[in-house]
């Protein structure tokens, strides 16, 4: 990105976060806060919060925060650049032509062409569908009992039978043969020359989260094979982290995500009021999609076809989805294939009940290992709860893991102590019996303590911004060199900046940093949840303590680069660490 900084700041100052967020969320004045109703998460009574004065927002409820632009980031779901051109267009501001490098700039071209393909081909498959000789398809989706508000909602189409129309079609729009190939459409060789890829189906569009058509899925009418055939990955296409159905579900207000396998579900769900349903689009479930999933809700329920793959499917979801720390609970289908033969014989009702009685996905992957065992002998039963133990023995939170093994207990109707003691012995003798294992776990302690000094960092740089009064007591034993991660690092320069100048302004900090990731982690460090204290003497120790720890972990890093030869640093260091006892004593006073 290559906006100056103080033009970025005045398309931020030009547009005042209530009247944006006002756009959006209804809001009401309480205090020196405007509130209203998250967009973020379903709630029924206001915890989202707007100051003007901050000129940031933050949930209370779901902990979204940031400025003006992160605002629009996550609902619209823009890129930072993106975000930055809507509200310059808002307040007037000009923008100068950004200055690429030619790479960059042809990139940016080559997916806007792309774009512009996918959709005009969209509205050409749809008036294809409208049209006389689309009508077979158009009966076909009517007999599948979809709607024409349905229809028209997924923008659904069909790809005519002529082998090259859609290619003479874009031709006559002024695309060259090579955009055309790389959007995917077309296939072309020596012999026929172009011809269109899809033929004689019903196509679906595949949208991204901001309603741009990035690819297609045509099916067949009838048995032909392949039943589906879909766009190859192109530069606006990526299979992986995108959701079929992901610009509806989006805005569903639902806290979870209901997942399934196939177009043709995603739009029966969307149909009986089921708007949070979204589809991998003919991949398996991978971390991209769970990351993107993670975005918009905490929680999923999967609901694969009932057959075998559809099973393996689930079993192999759930630990994806838990890794990017999403929940997930497994509904089942049975006796039908799939959501949409479900809904259309059982109703909506009938789903919801099934979402009632979805399962936990750990559960439903232990009833998946009971087939493997005889679970009507002795031997069979005790060798299935050892495996379950294993897995147990997996959860690496306590608390998590022995509200499992009580859940498991409870299911399978065995003695939880037991249970817990098997639990505890399996995972010493996997210690044993596997060494090889074992540098995972001190990974994973180490992991938990450098998780620990990251949060006290974040902890800290949220006290700064909130209480002048304590950074003023603080700047001179703790500075921006002592936090060490990167991204904290440059947050805690700039913040120090501000507060030198006398002026600390967080939401501009957040602007420093234009990679959406970057920008989303920054805005969370201004809204790091502080721990509940009552009393001024438990803030204080609590203060104190962070401060310690935050400083033993930067003396001991550079403790660990000192060259044993630089006498000046060693002198500086020994003096530091004779700073930190003293810090044991500080005294920060409270108001
Ligand atoms: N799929 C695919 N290519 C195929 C078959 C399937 O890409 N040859 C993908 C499609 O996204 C499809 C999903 O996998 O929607 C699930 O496939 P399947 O269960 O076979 O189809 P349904 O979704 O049930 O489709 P329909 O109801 O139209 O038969
Ligand atoms: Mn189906």
């Amino acid at each position: 990105m290559y906006y100056p900084e103080e033009l970025v700041e005045e398309v931020r100052l030009k547009n005042d976060i209530v009247d944006v967020i006002s756009g959006y969320v209804k809001l009401q004045k309480k205090g020196s806060s405007h509130f209203g109703l998250c967009p973020f998460h379903n709630e029924k009574s206001p915890s989202f919060s707007v100051s003007r004065g901050k000129q940031m927002y933050y949930c209370f409820g779901c902990g979204a925060g940031g400025n003006v632009f992160t605002f629009l980031m996550e609902y619209e779901n823009y890129s930072f650049v993106e975000a930055l051109k809507v509200l310059a267009d808002r307040a007037g501001v000009d923008l100068p032509e950004m200055e690429y490098s030619r790479e960059a700039k042809e990139k940016a071209e080559l997916r806007t062409v792309l774009l512009e393909i996918n959709k005009l081909a969209a509205k050409y498959f749809y008036a294809q569908l409208k049209s006389e000789q689309g009508r077979t398809a158009y009966t076909y989706l009517r007999d599948r009992k979809l709607s024409d508000a349905t229809i028209t909602a997924f923008g659904l189409g069909y790809s005519n039978k002529y082998s090259n129309d859609l290619y003479r079609y874009l031709k006559t729009k002024g695309y060259p043969d090579e955009m055309i190939l790389k959007a995917g459409l077309i296939s072309a060789d020596e012999k026929h020359g172009a011809y269109d890829k899809f033929w004689n189906r019903v196509m679906f569009p595949i949208m991204d989260a901001n309603n741009r058509v990035i690819g297609f899925g045509g099916r067949v009418m009838g048995d032909g094979k392949p039943k589906y055939l879909n766009s190859p990955e192109t530069p606006v296409f990526d299979k992986s982290r995108n959701l079929y159905g992901l610009h509806r579900a989006r805005t569903s207000r639902k806290p979870y995500f209901l997942i399934c396998e196939g177009y043709m579900d995603v739009i029966a769900l969307h149909q009986a009021g089921f708007t949070n349903a979204v589809a991998s689009l003919g991949t398996a479930l991978t971390a991209g999609h769970a990351a993107l999933i993670k975005r918009y809700v905490n929680e999923v329920y999967l609901t694969y076809d009932s057959d075998d793959a559809g099973t393996r499917a689930a079993l192999r979801a759930v630990p994806i989805l838990k890794s990017a720390g999403i929940t997930a609970k497994v509904i089942r289908m049975e006796p039908y294939k799939d959501p949409d033969e479900f809904i259309k014989n059982l109703g909506a009702e009938a789903f919801e009940e099934r979402i009632r009685q979805a399962g936990n996905g750990f559960l439903f992957s232990l009833r998946m290992l009971e087939r493997d065992y005889d679970m009507e002998s002795p031997e069979g039963r005790t060798a299935f709860m050892r495996e379950t133990a294993g897995r147990l023995a997996e959860f690496e939170e306590d608390i998590e893991r022995s509200n499992y093994i009580e859940a498991v207990a409870k299911e399978y109707r065995v003695n939880p102590e037991e249970l817990k003691k098997l639990v505890v012995k399996t995972a010493v003798s996997a210690g044993l019996a596997k060494p090889a294992e074992r540098p995972k776990a001190t990974m994973n302690r180490e992991k938990g303590r450098e998780d620990g000094i990251l949060k006290s960092q974040r902890i800290l740089l949220t006290w700064l911004i909130e209480d002048e009064n304590i950074f003023r007591q603080i700047e001179k034993v703790i500075g921006p060199e002592d936090f060490l991660e990167p991204l904290y690092h440059t947050v805690a320069e700039l913040l120090y900046q501000q507060h030198k100048a006398g002026a600390m302004n967080p939401a501009q900090i957040i602007n420093h940093f234009t990679d959406e990731d970057e920008h989303r982690r920054a805005a969370e460090l201004f809204h790091t949840k502080l721990p509940e204290l009552s009393t001024a003497q438990e803030k204080e120790k609590a203060l104190r303590e962070t401060l310690i720890r935050i400083k033993q972990n930067s003396l001991d890093e550079r403790a660990g680069r000192l060259d044993p030869a630089d006498i000046e640093g060693l002198k500086r260091l020994m003096e530091d660490k004779r700073a930190l006892q003293r810090m044991k004593e500080l005294h920060i006073s409270i108001n």
